[in-house]
């Protein structure tokens, strides 16, 4: 890997000059101005050593894996499965048979519907979360059309809060599976996940995470939090497009038909049978995204190196100040105030559609997400048909907010 200028003992303070110098595209401008990037939670900015480690890749490395006893086959082979060990080590998880790449999260939630999903009909139960991003509602949705089994929603409150007794109460005997977001893209509210998964546990039904949100900013241990699956994508971890992981506990795993065919998923094919291949290149079907798991990798060894809870304390405090100065804006409302917050404000301003404020903090040089944010059940739940969403990153820092809230100042005199 590429030496990042964090490399060198980490300083007792949050430099974020330092950590935002890592990151080229920041250094750029957007219509004549400094750009103040506030969508991390939909992609985050990739740093130096991700993108050198992919184009070291491509320079000196890059054949297809697994197939080629020539050396730069072996050499790719050993990159790739060398990024899912760095995987493994992530996760906590046991084994890298555990660990699956997909091609990000939405991937990995399909794969265990279809897969896992075969084994249910009728009477059978599926919980999720009024706040889940729609790749963990409507893979549910397609396999209970083809299966004939129930989807249960667990209810939020105005805060943005999950209903935990509700969510204890919907779960029973008939609950095969609880799947869960571990902070919600677009209120930003962090999930109790282990009493969920306890609770799942307890009746009986195996549980799957979505941790897209939560794998940039906090430390995951699959084997501590006791789910069964657990997803995230890669590209909101400071790494590519375009590659995810699905932790699979191996015992379920190993119960689980292919989804895909093709290449690398078997082990014999003749035209009498197949037999298939073992764990976890079963779920991997045709050449996968070799320099996707390479700048994966990286992006890992970058997050860690810099470390993930010195940068989650960091963006704490921008979304504590932040919070602070969006609620002086006058007209501003904050969609979802939840306790435990990620580093997500979604909001709206009166009079404002947040298409045309997107529009108008975009000439500013200001970057935020606006619309449904993929979760339009929480949008009818406010009764908001779409919301502005500022979210934070390990680089995102003071200026980003004053810009924001200069902008925002500049919106309302626009609409007057
Ligand atoms: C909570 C959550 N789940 C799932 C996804 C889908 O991720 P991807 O588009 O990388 O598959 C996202 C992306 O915004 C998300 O925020």
């Amino acid at each position: 890997m590429n030496a990042s200028p964090l490399d060198a003992a980490a300083p007792a303070v949050y430099d974020v000059a330092r950590v935002r110098a890592d990151f080229p595209v920041l250094a750029t401008t957007v219509r004549g101005k400094r750009l103040a990037f506030l969508d991390t939670a939909a992609s985050a900015q990739q740093p130096r050593a991700v993108i050198e480690a992919v184009a070291d890749y491509h320079r000196s490395s890059h054949a297809n894996v697994h197939r080629g006893v020539y050396q730069l086959s072996q050499k790719a082979t050993d990159a790739f499965e060398g990024a899912r060990e760095r995987v493994r080590r992530f996760l906590g998880a046991a084994s890298t048979r555990e660990v699956v790449f997909t091609r990000g999260t939405t991937e990995s939630i399909n794969l265990v519907a279809q897969s896992w999903g075969r084994r249910l009909g009728p009477g059978d139960e599926i919980l999720i979360t009024w706040m889940e991003h729609h790749a963990n509602i409507v893979p549910w949705q397609m396999l209970c059309e083809r299966s004939g089994a129930t989807l249960k929603v667990a209810p939020i409150d105005r805060r943005g809060e999950l209903d935990l007794d509700a969510f204890r109460a919907l779960l029973s005997p008939r609950t095969r599976l609880a799947a869960f977001t571990q902070v919600s893209n677009a209120l930003g509210t962090v999930l109790p996940v282990r009493e969920m998964v306890a609770a799942a546990k307890a009746q009986g039904a195996l549980t799957l995470i979505d941790g897209a949100q939560a794998v940039p900013h906090q430390r995951i241990d699959v084997r501590e939090l006791g789910c069964d699956f657990y997803a995230f994508s890669a590209h909101k971890l400071y790494g590519p497009t375009g590659i995810g992981v699905l932790y699979g506990r191996e015992e379920v795993l190993r119960d689980m038909p292919p989804w895909q065919g093709g290449g690398d998923m078997i082990l014999t094919v003749s035209f009498t049978g197949t037999t298939y291949n073992e764990l976890p290149f079963r779920f991997e079907a045709g050449t996968p995204n070799i320099s996707g798991a390479v700048g994966l990798a990286a992006a890992i060894d970058w997050l860690e190196t810099l470390g993930i809870e010195r940068a989650h304390a960091h963006e704490q405090g921008l979304l504590r100040r932040a919070t602070a100065a969006l609620s002086q804006v006058p007209g501003l409302r904050i969609i979802g105030e939840a306790a435990h917050k990620g580093a997500v404000i979604s909001f709206t301003l009166d009079g404002v559609h947040p298409h045309d404020l997107g529009t108008i903090l975009d000439a500013e040089g200001v970057a935020v997400r606006t619309g449904h944010h993929c979760a339009m059940p929480v949008m009818d739940f406010f009764d908001v048909p779409a919301t502005a969403r500022a979210s934070f990153g390990c680089y995102s820092d003071d200026e980003d907010i004053a810009q924001l809230v200069a902008a925002l100042a500049h919106a309302r005199e626009v609409f007057g």
